[in-house]
């Protein structure tokens, strides 16, 4: 289950043109295009006359038409032309020949989209992506399609003990830094928060082929998860002994956006933007690609193994603390809305 009432990015911005993009979310095939004005739109990807896939049509006058027997549908999802059909849609047919369709927001480098109640989507609910980076450093985004649950993924980034084991050749510290890691972990209106903090920890391959640190670091990770599905990361290093004195430029500094949309119960896109430390943007695209492909490596092997397996058997172990209350605010958010959905249908 998903929660629906909330935005989920459906694609980045320059993959929406006026060639219609099929994209799974959610379960559902949706469509997006922009339409001759250069707005972004998105339908259900299921045309109402034979339930053609409308993502095989083309741009049209108006909207989008469909590549089988012709009919062409607005932005919204009504049908605006029937090829035999003289003047205006008949009334008779506007409800039938609609489309479902969704509302979209462009933000930053990401379109949004709302997979529940239209009427309560508000864009001002949608996170700054990647979040605001004073040194204006050279933004990236991409997407990695995985082949696992977005859960896993989320528990992969809301417990970093993994970094000296999965990623020890590149972004990890060594086990017995990350062992000593303080975690300080707290609550938020919209899900839960942590910050990680290694004092006197050896910097990580990537950091010392990237910055010029002499010795020791203390290096931190704030993470915030924001439900459903994104995690707004800071995460940096500066000379051991700086960070208590405030210090936090100058050394290593990551803002990242993690914002990932299911595609079905067991795939997802794993949407993210960075503003890239001081290492320039093509470092950090390589870099980030390298890291987060480790990851998806991992979970995909993590999916098939679960499958059908009973996750009760499962053990959680220290650094699982944030994971689990992380686990815990999705469940119950998800629940509500069910709850909420089924009394309204009552
Ligand atoms: S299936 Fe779309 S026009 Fe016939
Ligand atoms: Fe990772």
């Amino acid at each position: 289950m998903f929660l629906r009432n909330a935005w989920y990015v459906a694609a980045s911005i320059e993959e929406v043109t006026d060639k219609p993009l099929a994209r799974t979310l959610l379960n559902e095939p949706i469509v997006l295009f922009r339409d001759r004005n250069g707005v972004c739109a998105a339908l259900e990807d299921r045309c109402c006359h034979r339930g053609a896939p409308l993502s095989l049509g083309w741009q049209g006058e108006r909207g989008i038409v469909c590549g089988y027997h012709g009919l062409e549908f607005d932005g919204a999802g009504a049908c605006v032309h029937i090829p035999g059909n003289k003047g205006e849609i008949p009334e008779r047919l506007r409800q039938r020949t609609r489309v479902r369709s969704y509302p979209v927001f462009e933000k930053d480098a990401f379109v949004w989209i709302w997979m529940g109640e239209p009427t309560i989507a508000d864009p001002s609910q949608i996170i700054d992506c990647p979040p605001d980076d004073p040194i204006k450093a050279p933004r990236v985004h991409g997407m990695i399609h995985i082949k696992a649950s977005y859960i896993y993924l989320l528990e992969n980034l809301m417990d970093l003990s993994h970094l000296s084991f999965l990623h020890k050749n590149s972004i990890g510290s060594s086990a017995d830094d990350s062992a000593n890691a303080s975690m300080d972990i707290n609550p938020t209106k919209t899900g839960v928060k942590f910050l990680r903090l290694m004092r006197n920890a050896t910097p990580s391959n990537a950091s010392k082929q990237r910055h010029n640190f002499q010795g020791f670091v203390d290096r931190w990770s704030e993470f915030e998860f924001v439900a459903p599905s994104c995690i707004v990361q800071w995460s940096g290093a500066v000379n051991a002994g700086e960070y208590d004195k405030g210090v936090r430029e100058g050394g290593e500094s990551n803002r990242i956006v993690h914002t990932i949309t299911p595609e079905t119960d067991k795939t997802c896109h794993y949407f993210f933007a960075m503003s890239g430390g001081y290492g320039g943007a093509e470092a950090t695209r390589k870099l980030a690609f390298q890291v987060f492909r480790e990851d998806a490596d991992m979970i995909e092997q993590q999916q098939i193994r679960l499958d059908g397996y009973d996750q009760s058997r499962l053990v959680d172990i220290p650094s699982d603390v944030a994971r689990v209350q992380m686990n815990r605010y999705l469940n119950r958010r998800i629940e509500e809305e069910s709850r909420m959905a089924s009394n309204a249908a009552e």
